[in-house]
């Protein structure tokens, strides 16, 4: 299982970033793979319809969509930015949403937040699984908000209270079992049943995917 993991903070000493390490130390001790990726990586300028028909994708974009082709499913950490999601992630998905074809389509997607608030970011949770799943992503059901985030870690960067532990290490294992059952359906080369699946699967998804051409 390849995992692609990143925050989408680009703060120095992120929570968000304190999270996503976390949870890619417990994926790797389950045995996934993990592409631990800083965002900094994916700069990009803010989305320009004209830019993207004259120039194609930005270098980070391009970045991002290969990174996120390389993978299985995907780890995001992302901050609650006034009560909704963060500005830097949905240019983000915007941009690479114009690629052909689309990167997100059938990722399987785990989502994460930490804040200093009780709201642990929530709300913004609810807002970036919209686009994700707009774009064809399968988002897990359960997200994962971390309260409080200035005082949940301890010097190790583990979680210091032990329910919030055991809620991300039981929620993130399950998640990893799901995205290994949709990824033989959404790997490139299969064969019999499987490949007759997958045909069907990418049938529906690209018809939906016609209503929003690409250019
Ligand atoms: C522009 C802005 C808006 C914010 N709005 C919220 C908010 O609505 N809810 C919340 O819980 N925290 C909010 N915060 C606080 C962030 O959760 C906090 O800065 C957090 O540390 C950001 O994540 P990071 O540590 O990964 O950079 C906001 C912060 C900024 C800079």
């Amino acid at each position: 299982m390849k995992l692609l993991a990143f925050s989408t903070s680009l703060r120095d000493g992120s929570f968000n970033h304190k999270l996503i390490e976390l949870a890619a130390r417990i994926a790797r001790r389950d045995g996934a793979e993990v592409d631990l990726a800083d965002f900094h990586e994916f700069d990009m300028p803010l989305y320009d319809a004209d830019m993207n028909r004259e120039e194609g994708l930005p270098h980070g974009a391009l970045a991002l969509e290969r990174r996120i082709l390389n993978a299985d499913a995907l780890l995001i950490a992302t901050p609650e930015y006034n009560y909704s999601m963060s500005g830097v992630f949905k240019n983000a998905i915007d941009w690479v949403s114009r690629a052909r074809p689309m990167p997100w389509r059938g990722k399987a997607i785990y989502l994460m937040s930490a804040s200093p608030s009780a709201m642990g970011g929530i709300r913004g949770l609810w807002q970036t699984r919209v686009p994700l799943e707009g774009c064809g992503a399968l988002v897990f059901p359960d997200m994962f908000a971390l309260p409080h985030s200035d005082k949940a870690f301890d010097q190790d960067g583990n979680l210091a209270d032990r329910e919030n532990a055991k809620r991300l290490e039981v929620e993130l294992l399950g998640f990893i079992r799901m995205a290994e059952a949709l990824a033989p359906i959404c790997a490139k080369r299969l064969t019999g049943t499987a490949r007759q699946k997958q045909r069907e699967i990418v049938a529906a998804l690209e018809e939906e995917s016609k209503i929003q051409p690409a250019s």
